[in-house]
């Protein structure tokens, strides 16, 4: 569907996000032709460079980001001519002259601002842009995560941008639900009669859902610091996958349809108390070690670090959901950095058969497993159990496996790509609304409070290792292993 002609304005232009994603984004549905050829996007930032300037410096980033295959240069010279920069003070109403001057009057245009800038400057930047006349009804408002650091500061970003902004005006991003994987989830538990009866505590022992990256914090140090790996990824993308895998078939596809369902599982969570806290939560930070066969520091050596830096790199939950559908069946939540893998996946066990026809001595029997894989490629799996050929009933765990590139063939697409483009559509459905993102910093909050509290310091783990082995004291609590502790070598 085409998009209608657009104003974008992204606080943060020059920043790492934009630099690394958006731009990249944009650039890409430049390239496929979704951008109406009078479309502008007007980045703007501290920093007093001129057009030309910014263009200099998106030409500095747009191969290593882009990737040279996706380069294209005229298409790229295309794009640059629709980027125009703005350098103002977000804080201050005044300096927002240049914006006025830029952007365009018209009723029928879509407008959007993208905040991608600290969590502090969301609600002056909103307030300006109402005093300087920016936020019409019409107008759309992107807020980037870290969407507060606890629920009190959630609550008062919400309320903040709701003086200024509609509800229906506010997307509130999780790239996470952006992903291709996430919405085959959708697929594959909607658009099939084949899973959803068994999707359920009858017939599922457990689901595990893992976020593992190689890389260590990087450059970003200075947000990483006041973050750590529960408000960066467990308090949002962790739980968004797990409400998609969990929450009740919403009506459609509608946004609020699935917002209603998502936020049900959310207050389905059964809270932490201090006895679930200290028995439920492995909280990690990386040391030394060797990724991918290279020497890497601990955390606390890295650059910019605080040599006794306490910030979590790692964390795993069991969560546990009071409803009927769900009740008993524990949820594994982890994430960490410098881990052994670069993999995102969501790993429903199923239950061993209830009684077996075969004989034991030749058989060992693997219950079923779905494993939705969103990380490093997108695809599926089904581990069955088959007889294997020739004389004799043996059975042997075999893999279903669908590829979504090779099944497909068509090109993938971003998750901020899909994003954005439904930004611009106005299209709410993958994005947190707010009562959402408040239940999410409800249910973590014990698990800050607990962890601030005096000598709870995390477990250090070896960068290249699956964690500290209190995560894997976690899950064997249940008589489980996670997925990679049972997988052929
Ligand atoms: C971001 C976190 O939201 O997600 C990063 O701030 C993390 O710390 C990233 O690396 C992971 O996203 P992806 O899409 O690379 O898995």
């Amino acid at each position: 569907m085409a998009l209608s002609d657009f104003d974008l304005v992204l606080f943060g232009g020059g920043g790492d996000l934009s630099m690394r994603k958006l731009i990249p984004a944009l650039y890409a549905r430049h390239r496929a032709g979704d951008l109406p050829p009078s479309a502008q996007i007007v980045c703007v930032g501290r920093h007093p460079w001129s057009d030309a300037e910014f263009v200099e410096e998106l030409n500095r980033n747009a191969k290593p980001n882009i990737g040279e295959k996706v380069f294209q240069q005229e298409a790229w010279n295309a794009f640059c001519a629709s980027v125009r920069y703005v350098s103002l003070d977000a804080t201050n109403a005044d300096s927002y002259d240049p914006l006025v001057d830029l952007l365009r009057n018209d009723a029928g245009l879509t407008r959007v601002f993208y905040l991608a800038v600290s969590p502090t400057l969301f609600a002056s930047i909103c307030h300006n842009l109402h005093r300087r006349g920016l936020a019409t009804e019409h107008s759309r408002v992107v807020l980037e995560k870290p969407l507060g650091r606890d629920l009190a500061s959630a609550k008062q970003i919400n309320k903040e941008v709701s003086q200024v902004f509609k509800e229906s005006q506010i997307f509130r991003i999780d790239h996470y639900l952006g992903k291709e994987a996430v919405q085959n989830l959708l697929a594959l538990r909607f658009g099939n009669v084949l899973f959803e009866p068994l999707w359920r505590r009858e017939w599922i022992s457990d689901v595990q859902i893992t976020i593992a990256e190689e890389l260590g914090v990087g450059n970003r140090m200075g947000y990483y610091e006041t973050s750590g790996a529960l408000r960066d990824m467990l308090q949002n993308h962790l739980l968004q996958l797990l409400c998609i895998t969990a929450m009740e078939p919403p009506l459609s596809v509608g946004a609020d349809a699935v917002r209603d369902e998502k936020l049900k599982v959310l207050h389905s969570l059964k809270p932490f108390t201090p006895t679930t806290l200290s028995r439920n939560v492995v909280r990690g930070q990386y040391r030394a070690g060797h990724v991918e066969g290279k020497p890497v520091p601990a955390y606390r050596q890295e650059k910019g670090a605080d040599p006794d830096s306490n910030t979590e790199t790692f964390v795993a939950v069991r969560a546990e959901i009071d409803t009927w559908r769900w009740a008993g069946v524990p949820f594994y939540l982890r994430t960490g950095k410098r881990m052994a893998d670069q993999l995102a996946e969501i790993v429903v066990r199923f239950k061993p058969i209830p009684h077996s026809i075969f004989a034991q001595s030749t058989n060992s029997f693997v219950p079923n497993c779905l494993v939705i894989r969103l990380q490093p490629d997108d695809g599926l799996q089904l581990n069955l159990m088959a007889k294997t050929p020739g004389d004799g009933m043996r059975l042997k765990p075999v893999e279903l496996e669908l590829d979504f590139a090779e099944t497909f063939k068509t090109p993938r697409m971003d998750a901020y790509e899909r994003l954005l483009l439904d930004v611009l559509r106005g299209h709410l459905t993958l994005f947190m609304r707010a009562d959402e993102l408040e239940a999410a910093w409800e249910w973590v909050e014990p698990i800050l409070r607990y962890w601030e509290q005096e000598g709870n310091e995390p477990i250090p783990y070896t960068s290249g290792s699956w964690g500290p082995a209190a995560a894997s004291a976690l899950i064997g609590r249940d008589g489980l292993q996670w997925r990679e502790e049972v997988l052929p070598e």
